[in-house]
């Protein structure tokens, strides 16, 4: 298939998942428009890293929605932009409901009325809540324990309904703990205020940080603390890229988990970081925090089947250390916030 003449439009491709999907898109030969209000992303990624269009605005913006799609005729969009702070979305519900439902809806219906029929969009495991069995397949049942969890829930069946009624087809993706950095260390994660494991402890270990917290050690994993299924970001944005060709070929709208369907705790990360590092990483144990399930690992092997998804990245030791690389070369003492980690699904 030609791709060449095929425009994507990708909403939030100045952050961190976004950024890297943009890359793998560009390199299949895809046109690819960036759409990014710049609240969290990276201005800089875009225009130098990646040299692509970089269009400075919002998903609520319903005419600039429309003038993108009529004048540079795209054919699909990758949905990442939203907010996804967990404990922000329980203190202030309405920022998400605002921009992850309202937003996506106005982008929907742009979509609808200016007849773009294909998208991706970024869910999360955070739809399962507390799973009943572990590895989390996609036919669980999703109850959310928090706002951000809802949000995405809430578009996933507004994307279910926007089929029927309009014949938009969507591929869903639920990504697990998205991790690690473009292997040739072009771009990376550098969210702020950063609240995910992995980059938080390497901020320790380049000092940036006093210690890092564990939030519970007394759960019932081999060593007491939360196991996370860590999926390498280049993996992700890869199966984005067979997402659209899915959608490209008429196969519908389907729904993946994106894990490795391997877990690793608290403590193995912070161990692997420091072998990786040489570096002290200075730990601080804490209590539990409410809504943490102890375990949270996704059966994938649907993306593997009906995708030819195949993660290259699954090792920890990669994933850390092409995370490790990036960190030193981007990360500065003055860039770095305060934050608490967070081992909370996203
Ligand atoms: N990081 C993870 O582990 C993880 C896990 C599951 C799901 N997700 C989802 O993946 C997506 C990307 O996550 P990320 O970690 O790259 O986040 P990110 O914050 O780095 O990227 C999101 C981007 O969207 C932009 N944005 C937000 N609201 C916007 C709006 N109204 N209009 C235009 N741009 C807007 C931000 O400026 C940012 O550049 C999100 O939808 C998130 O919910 C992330």
């Amino acid at each position: 298939m030609v791709l060449s003449n095929k425009t994507v439009l990708v909403t939030g491709g100045a952050g961190y998942i976004g950024s890297h999907t943009v890359l793998a898109l560009r390199d299949q030969g895809y046109q690819v428009l960036v759409l990014d209000n710049l609240e969290y992303g990276h201005r800089d990624l875009v225009e130098e890293v990646l040299g692509v269009e970089l269009i400075v605005g919002d998903i609520s913006d319903y005419k600039l929605l429309c003038n993108i799609f009529q004048s540079h005729q795209v054919s699909a969009v990758v949905h990442f932009a939203a907010y996804a702070y967990v404990g922000e979305s329980c203190s202030n519900p309405g920022k998400y409901y605002r921009n992850n439902v309202v937003g996506t809806l106005t982008l929907l219906e742009a979509m609808r009325d200016c007849n773009v029929s294909q998208i991706v969009f970024s869910s999360t495991c955070a739809t399962y809540g507390v799973p009943t069995e572990v590895p989390i397949t996609e036919s669980q049942p999703q109850n959310p324990i928090n706002p951000y969890g809802v949000t995405k829930l809430t578009v996933e069946k507004m994307l279910r309904d926007f089929d029927t009624a309009h014949g938009i087809k969507s591929v869903i993706f639920r990504y697990f703990n998205a991790a690690g950095s473009d292997p040739e260390g072009r771009l990376g994660e550098d969210h702020s205020p950063e609240t995910h494991l992995i980059p938080l402890v390497l901020q320790t270990a380049l000092g940036h940080r006093d210690a890092i917290s564990i939030f519970g050690t007394d759960y019932p994993t081999p060593d007491g603390t939360c196991i996370r299924d860590y999926i390498h970001v280049t993996d992700l944005a890869e199966a984005h890229v067979l997402g659209l060709k899915y959608l490209f070929e008429d196969n519908g709208s389907d729904i993946f988990n994106l894990g490795n369907g391997s877990g690793f705790s608290v403590r193995e990360v912070i161990e692997t970081a420091k072998q990786i590092t040489g570096k002290a990483i200075p730990i601080v144990e804490e209590s539990r925090r409410a809504g943490d399930p102890p375990i949270l690992v996704g059966a994938s092997e649907k993306a593997r089947r009906l995708l030819g998804w195949k993660p290259l990245y699954s090792d920890l030791n990669q994933i850390i250390e092409h995370a490790w690389n990036w960190h030193q070369k981007r990360h500065t003492k003055s860039s770095v916030e305060t934050a608490s980690s967070n081992t909370n699904a996203q």
